[in-house]
């Protein structure tokens, strides 16, 4: 099998790293690079689970190849929050809300979280909510029955929170 050699930054730290042509980008963020907090559950694309920032955008892990990511900027959920340790709002609201119970979902709908809340930054209520919803389609989650993260995603939209049922 042929390697490549490639250069990813991750979480502001820069990696060389030969891989093969056929190592899933999830799959060496993991297993060559320790960011565990990739998760990688259906490796087609449904679940959402392994979700991080390439260059700015939610991207599945489990689609893209090691290669495809050389000389890219990627955001995992290691890195989403501030070097002090000060949660990202995005963490925060779920966190605030109860937005999680396994939490094996959660490093893939806060990543797309961070994205949408960048994307809206100035906007605030029913634009930034909807825009949130519409983005929890693209991530599974069996746990939490999405009230959590839907009372997550009023609080991050300011519109308030709900007291957690
Ligand atoms: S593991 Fe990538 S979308 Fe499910
Ligand atoms: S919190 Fe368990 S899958 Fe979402």
């Amino acid at each position: 099998m042929s390697e490549h050699a490639i250069e990813v930054t991750v979480n502001g730290n820069r990696h060389a790293a030969r891989v093969e042509a056929r190592t899933g980008l999830g799959e060496f963020l993991r297993d060559a690079l320790g960011y565990t907090g990739t998760h990688l559950a259906c490796e087609h694309g449904v679940c959402g689970a392994c979700t991080v920032m390439i260059d700015g955008q939610a991207m599945r892990s489990c689609l893209m190849l090691a290669v495809q990511a050389d000389g890219a900027e990627v955001t995992t959920i290691e890195g989403l929050a501030a070097a002090d340790g000060t949660l990202h709002p995005v963490q925060q609201a779920l966190k605030d809300n109860f937005g999680l119970q396994c939490g094996f979902c959660t490093p893939g709908v806060a990543i797309t979280m961070a994205c949408v809340t960048r994307d809206c930054a100035g906007a605030q209520g029913p634009d930034v909510e909807a825009a949130l919803t519409a983005a929890m389609s693209g991530h599974i989650c069996r746990c939490t029955g999405y009230q959590g993260i839907r009372r997550a995603i009023r609080q991050l939209a300011g519109a308030g929170t709900e007291a957690a049922a």
